[in-house]
């Protein structure tokens, strides 16, 4: 069965494909200078002290300690909430321009609703103030996977329209103890595919589903459920968006966005149902949140394959919506070729899969001919696409990275590549009048991957789980992020070019 979440898993397969780069040669130069480039990570994927200082549990506690990581969860992570500091000062010596991180909603409120935590609001304090100190924009995620359990428990979350209210409460608590020094509001990451694992396929928290779609599940409602969690979804990031223009935009000068996870789709062969098939992909993967954003409701195609499945925005919660954003996020890391596959749509039960009615037999061949492809050019292809079907929004790219098994080897070349490529190809894009604003590499560090826990690793520093003192160690990526950083203000014979050698450079500088 072919669904998004697990398309994600076969992502993170290593597949062995031609890497075509974008543009060869480039420097930080060749971006505007107001561009921004960063690294992120998240709360639950790099804090660690999950039982210290008040925090309470997010859903991510529960799941992970119920053994479905593998034993693995984040309880101690990658220590951030001790590290800070350090890893602040390694984000200055690499470079970086930004760091993108999220706040843990159950740490600064954890509860939910309720009082706020002081502990938890000193701890973002303090991470903004050394980010700040240093010239590094913070640009923050109130909501990366992991909303208080409290919350799941009292009234289902994202499941209850009283999400909208909590969620705004939280968010009004950020703004106005963070919001003079955080320029840029995220509400929600990849939003999309946060309810396609949580509510259709179940696997990942809060793990509602039915069968056929998924088995392991104690509760939930995969024809029905993705659909209205995003209807809440959307709801709420408008009422955050909302309180944020009305109340903070003026005097804190901030902007707000959402993110989506976004592939490129392209029709595997050249047939009409084909080409068709994956235009409809990209309305159901990116339309169902960026139509009702721009245009105020959900694409055509999901209004009549889903039917009374598909909750309707009154007039008033349309122009909530509509408009309700100053950037859309994306988080990008390849592409897919589709091909129809219409007779889905005459099963009895329908689940988010099957109502896309594209095919499962392609996406298996693909894999076997190595037609699932990171080649760079699909991200430069992706803005493309916001540029003619959304007016050319402002985007943010707020991950992009390469996946390789976690262990000690430091000459992570092929992940080099990756960003060499795909840098190039925003380049291109930009170069064709995109109007992206930043790139954030994928992951700063060796984290807690929610898919994979600690056997995954994008980071451009490797941590050693084991190691008492979670040393970060910079691997050959690191040390390429940085030289391309570093170079802004370099004449253009300053080009950086990923060349074979590029391991010869001294380790010594970031060792810490
Ligand atoms: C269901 O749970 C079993 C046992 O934990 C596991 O082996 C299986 O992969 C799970 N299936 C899905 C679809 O998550
Ligand atoms: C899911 O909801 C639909 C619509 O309310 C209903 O027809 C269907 O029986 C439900 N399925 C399950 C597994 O509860
Ligand atoms: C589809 O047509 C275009 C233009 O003729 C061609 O470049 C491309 O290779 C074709 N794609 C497939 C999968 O046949
Ligand atoms: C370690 O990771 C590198 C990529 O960083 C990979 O090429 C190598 O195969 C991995 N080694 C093991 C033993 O898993
Ligand atoms: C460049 O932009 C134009 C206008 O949007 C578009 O027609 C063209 O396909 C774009 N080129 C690429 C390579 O994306
Ligand atoms: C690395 O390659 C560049 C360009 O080919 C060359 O100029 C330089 O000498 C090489 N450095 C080392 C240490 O081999």
């Amino acid at each position: 069965m072919l669904s998004l979440s697990h398309i994600f898993l076969f992502l993170l397969v290593n597949i062995s494909v031609v890497e075509v780069l974008g543009v060869d040669k480039f420097s930080r130069d060749d971006f505007p200078p107001d561009f921004v480039f960063g690294s992120g990570t998240s709360a639950y994927q790099v804090e660690g002290a999950a039982n210290e200082d008040g925090r309470g549990p997010s859903i991510w506690d529960s799941f992970s300690h119920s053994g479905k990581m593998h034993g693995d969860d984040g309880d101690i992570a990658c220590d951030q909430y001790h590290k800070y500091k350090d890893d602040v000062q390694l984000m200055v010596d690499t470079g970086l321009e930004a760091y993108r991180f999220s706040i843990s909603w159950s740490r600064l409120i954890p509860n939910g609703r309720g009082p706020v935590n002081p502990k938890g609001l000193q701890y973002y304090n303090n991470l903004i103030n050394e980010l700040s100190s240093n010239g590094i924009q913070p640009h923050v995620t109130l909501h990366h996977s992991d909303f208080p359990q409290a919350l799941e428990d009292k009234y289902g979350g994202w499941l209850s329209r009283e999400m909208v209210k909590d969620f705004t409460a939280y968010a009004d608590v950020c703004f106005r103890n963070f919001g003079d020094r955080v320029l840029h509001w995220t509400t929600m990451n990849e939003a999309n595919i946060f309810v396609k694992a949580g509510y259709e396929s179940g696997f990942l928290p809060p793990e509602h589903c039915s069968p056929p779609s998924g088995t392991n599940c104690s509760r939930g409602n995969s024809s029905t459920e993705p659909y209205l969690a995003t209807h809440h979804i959307l709801l709420a990031h408008a009422s955050v968006a909302r309180l944020y223009k009305e109340k903070y935009q003026d005097q804190q000068h901030g902007f707000i966005g959402i993110d989506l996870f976004a592939f490129w789709f392209l029709p595997l062969t050249n047939k009409t149902e084909d080409v068709i098939a994956a235009r409809r992909a990209m309305d159901f993967q990116i339309g169902w949140y960026a139509d009702p954003l721009v245009y105020g409701d959900y694409p055509d195609v999901m209004k009549k394959y889903l039917g009374s499945r598909l909750p309707a925005f009154t007039n008033f919660e349309s122009n909530l919506v509509k408009g309700s954003f100053d950037f859309l996020a994306l988080n990008y890391y390849g592409m897919l070729y589709i091909k129809d596959d219409s007779s889905k749509l005459n099963m009895e039960v329908r689940d988010l899969d099957a109502d896309m009615a594209i095919g499962l037999t392609a996406i298996q061949n693909d894999i076997s001919v190595n037609k699932f492809s990171i080649e760079p050019w699909g991200l430069q292809e992706l803005l493309e696409y916001f540029k003619q079907a959304y007016g050319n929004p402002p985007i943010y790219i707020h991950e992009n990275g390469k996946r390789s098994l976690h262990n000690s080897s430091l000459e992570d070349e092929p992940r080099v590549n990756y960003l060499h490529g795909h840098i190039g190809a925003l380049l291109n894009a930009l170069r064709n009048g995109s109007n992206t604003r930043g790139y954030f590499q994928w992951s700063f560090l060796d984290l807690f991957e929610l898919l994979g826990g600690y056997e995954s690793s994008y980071g451009l520093y490797y941590i050693d789980m084991d190691d008492p003192d979670l040393k970060r160690q910079p691997k050959l990526s690191a040390h390429w992020y940085s030289h391309f950083l570093k170079t802004k203000g370099v004449s253009s014979d300053g080009f950086i070019k990923l060349e074979k050698n590029l391991t010869s450079f001294s380790h010594a500088h970031f060792s810490q």
